[in-house]
């Protein structure tokens, strides 16, 4: 077989360290002020478009310059020879290195023969029903911990049913109210999902304060509720809403109102979105976006942490 001359590895790694620069300016912004700015344009220019320290503009653009990415014209002004889909484009696919970057320590671990394995999470599927969904996550990584936990307990004798019937060995289902979970469950969660709960749930308030408590610092956790508005103006004509709101009143809103002590907060479906981004909020969590849908769009999911 015929030698290949191997790639120039020192241009290989150059060129790494100069998408790192060029990934950051489009994180930053950089590239979009550069996009914005009349062209060629001076570091000061760019520097007062971005609203950002010339000197970091200068340095950005003599990396790039070096690279041969941006141009440099007479009088030091810059140009990016490049349309703009594919500057947003490549930008966009560069600005994933530092993303990747965070997993690194992690990875340091997960790589050693002895290392952690993978998907050794521990996982809280709350208000749990029938425990399907807890007993998928389970089938599916059998390394995890799941628990099921529901306040009912027919639907929890069905899940024990169900997990047996599977043959799942990594689930166990627990009947309890969502908002007195164990006291030696602190911290104890990767993650916490709660899948059709939080517009059913009596106590929507205690349900959170216990969530906050049992999820570990680096967790995550996630609702599912019908992808409708908060607000009746928002819903009219809306067919998620019009498909929804018979279950409501029917059940939903029934659940909700039926607290022991009488003092059920009635949410239902016409909750909505945006109240329960409130609700998460009011308890110090922060929402985070995952995917490309930005999260004041209403949705089903809602991902959030401490
Ligand atoms: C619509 S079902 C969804 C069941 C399951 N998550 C699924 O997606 O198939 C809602 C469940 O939440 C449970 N639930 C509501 N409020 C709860 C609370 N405060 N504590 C525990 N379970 C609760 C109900 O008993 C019911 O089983």
């Amino acid at each position: 077989m015929a030698s290949e001359e191997p790639r120039d590895l020192e241009q290989i790694v150059r060129d790494g360290l100069i998408t790192l620069v060029f990934g950051f300016g489009y994180r930053a912004g950089i590239l979009d002020s550069f996009i914005k700015t009349q062209q060629p344009c001076s570091a000061e220019e760019l520097a007062k478009q971005a609203g950002m320290k010339v000197r970091y503009i200068e340095e950005w653009l003599s990396c790039l310059a070096a690279a041969g990415i941006v141009r440099v014209h007479d009088d030091d002004r810059f140009s990016l020879p490049y349309d703009e889909a594919k500057l947003r484009l490549q930008g966009h696919i560069a600005g994933v290195i530092p993303v990747l970057c965070d997993s690194i320590p992690e990875l340091e671990k997960v790589i050693k023969t002895d290392g952690p394995r993978g998907n050794q999470f521990t996982l809280l599927d709350l208000g749990c029903g029938y425990g399907w969904n807890a007993c998928r996550v389970g089938q599916l990584y059998p390394e995890s911990s799941v628990i099921g936990v529901d306040m009912d307990q027919i639907s929890i004798d069905r899940a024990m049913e169900e997990q047996k019937s599977r043959g799942v060995k990594n689930v166990q289902f627990i009947c309890t109210v969502g908002g007195h979970l164990p006291s030696d469950w602190t911290d104890k969660f990767d993650f916490v999902v709660m899948k059709q709960v939080m517009h059913n749930a009596p106590s929507v308030d205690d349900i959170m304060k216990e969530v906050k408590r049992v999820l570990n610092p680096d967790g995550f956790a996630a609702a599912w509720d019908p992808p409708v508005s908060s607000y009746p103006n928002e819903q009219a004509n809306n067919k998620h809403a019009q498909l929804c709101f018979p279950f409501s009143v029917f059940s939903c809103l029934p659940m909700s109102l039926s607290d022991l002590s009488g003092v059920g907060e009635g949410l239902g479906d016409g909750w909505g979105y945006q109240r329960k981004k409130e609700k998460i909020e009011e308890h110090g969590f922060r929402v985070v976006q995952c995917g490309d849908v930005d999260v004041n769009t209403v949705q089903e999911r809602i991902v959030f942490k401490k």
